[in-house]
């Protein structure tokens, strides 16, 4: 609502009471009739105050109400008696439907501003996925122009040190491309029954490499039977090398990292435990949001699509402390025997 537009409203309330109580004043009290109906037009700018204004507004305009009619009320106290207790019955009213009228319309209006929220999160989503779908081929052909040449160039080359910036940049760019097109798509799940041990192996597998670069031993501990159950096979090892990669950057050297797989009862648990440097509680919200890093040149997306796969699932996130130092990220999954 612009200011003038307020203010408008605010006019119209207070010329409302202004005219409803001039009626009153300047009307015969042997008009009982008329009485009767000003009173019920009193309702008229307590009504119009709470749609505009919410809870407050509609106090507003319900005490001025009581503040302006109670003199007349008192002034008049006893000349026709069996209107005296209606006419203060009427005053309880006029602020009862204030108090309930406001509290509706400002629970309306919070409901209304979470829904503009959610469409304008949601169309931002869908203006980046199309960027982003839009770069990935530009920066793909940049990447592999850029290879080519490089194949074309003396080893010893000048321009080769340049070029290699230039592909390497690229290369993080579609990372980068492909991390806000997973995150901001929405999650088609191709779900089959399934054991998970195979997509554990996968993930260690392919964490292996940056692992050995600092010395870290990944550890997989999981019960032989455990049974098969419904997910995507593909997201839920993205979840799981997420959780790994993240977990032995926070890593030492010669730390360890450990994947864990449960069932219990109607859950099935995947933990990721490291002994890192840890998370305090107070970010342990703050890490989900994608952006969110404290790491140089990283794209703060992992886990917010971590949460966002495992959502879908119809499962949850959680971080806990690990025994001594570091933490534990749990995903719960939920676990279907059918
Ligand atoms: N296992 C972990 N131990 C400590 N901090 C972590 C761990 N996992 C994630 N974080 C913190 O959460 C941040 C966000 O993680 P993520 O969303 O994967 O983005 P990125 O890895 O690109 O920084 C990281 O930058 C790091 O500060
Ligand atoms: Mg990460």
């Amino acid at each position: 609502m612009s200011i003038k537009g307020a203010k408008a409203r605010i006019f119209i309330t207070a010329a409302l009471i202004a005219g409803v109580s001039y009626f009153h004043y300047s009307t015969e009290l042997s008009a009982q009739d008329s009485h009767i109906f000003y009173q019920g037009l009193y309702f008229l700018p307590v009504l119009l105050a709470g749609f505009w204004f919410g809870l407050w507004g509609a106090l507003a305009a319900s005490v001025s109400i009581t503040l302006i009619y109670l003199p007349f009320t008192l002034t008049h106290w006893g000349v026709s008696s069996a209107g005296d207790f209606t006419n203060v019955q009427v005053m309880v009213l006029y602020n009862l439907v204030a108090v309930i009228l406001g509290i509706l319309s400002d629970r309306e209006r919070r409901k209304q501003l979470l829904l503009r929220d959610a469409e304008s999160l949601a169309a931002i989503g869908e203006a980046a996925s199309y960027l982003a779908q839009d770069m990935k081929t530009h920066l793909a052909a940049v990447g592999e122009h850029g290879r080519s040449v490089k194949g074309q160039l003396k080893a010893d080359d000048p321009l080769g040190i340049k070029l290699n910036m230039i592909i390497q940049e690229t290369q993080w760019l579609e990372k980068l491309v492909l991390e806000i097109l997973a995150f901001s798509r929405p999650l088609k799940l191709s779900l089959s029954k399934q054991g998970i041990q195979p997509i554990i192996n996968d993930s260690l597998e392919f964490a292996r490499d940056y692992a050995a670069q600092k010395n870290v031993t990944l550890q997989a501990r999981f019960p032989q039977d455990l049974p098969p159950f419904s997910f995507d096979r593909i997201r839920i090892k993205q979840v799981i090398v997420n959780l790994l990669l993240n977990a032995i950057h926070a890593s030492s050297y010669d730390d360890s990292v450990r994947v864990s797989a449960a069932r219990r009862g109607r859950q099935f648990i995947i933990e990721v435990s490291d002994h890192g440097e840890g998370i305090p509680p107070e970010k342990r919200k703050e890490v989900f949001l994608p952006f969110y890093s404290t790491k140089e040149g990283a794209t703060g997306l992992g886990l917010s699509v971590v949460r966002k796969i495992v959502n879908d699932h119809g499962g949850s996130v959680r971080i806990l402390d690990n025994d001594e130092k570091g933490v534990i990220f749990r995903v719960a999954l939920p676990f279907e025997s059918k």
